[in-house]
């Protein structure tokens, strides 16, 4: 099975939607959030992994390797995702290292002009990935933009 990792997942209400896209979904946030029945279910029956850590200590010494990252919603994480921050480059390299080959990040929010132009930039000036395309998702009205890791 394909596997993703969530960074940021809050209640982890996105690990059951990538479950239905194929993929075993680990979330990952810094706070312990209270769960909605549904997830609490999925994550007792094995279908979801739900970790409790720092995204960025996580990423360092993770010897998995993923198919897909998500970020849904970054608020705060955005932070991560700006130039000129050294944090921006630090955290994409993380997540370069952590997916596979042919592996994708997606990043994904309410708004359509959400700072996406500067998390563009920032994503593709690192080096690490190339935009590939930005896609609207009806359901949910969310605004992804998928960027493939670059070899
Ligand atoms: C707006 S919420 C995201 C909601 C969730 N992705 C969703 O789709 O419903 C942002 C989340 O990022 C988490 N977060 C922020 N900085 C983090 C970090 N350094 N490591 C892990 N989680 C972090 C916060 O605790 C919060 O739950």
């Amino acid at each position: 099975m394909k596997r993703a990792l969530d960074i940021g997942t809050g209640n982890g209400a996105y690990l059951l939607e990538l479950y239905q896209r194929g993929y075993f979904p680990t979330g990952i946030d810094k706070r312990d959030r209270v769960l909605p029945e549904n997830v609490k279910v999925a994550r007792q029956e094995g279908r979801v992994e739900i970790i409790i850590m720092d995204a960025l200590t996580y990423l360092e010494s993770c010897t998995e390797r993923f198919n897909l990252v998500s970020i849904r919603y970054p608020d705060e994480l955005a932070f991560y995702l700006f130039a000129p921050h050294r944090e921006a480059l630090d955290f994409l390299g993380k997540i370069h290292r952590i997916l596979e080959i042919d592996g994708v990040l997606e990043i994904t929010s309410r708004i359509q002009d959400f700072p996406y132009k500067d998390i563009i930039d920032t994503v593709e000036k690192s080096g690490y990935f190339e935009k590939t395309e930005l896609e609207f998702f009806c359901f949910g009205n969310n605004y992804t933009v998928r960027f493939r890791k670059k070899i």
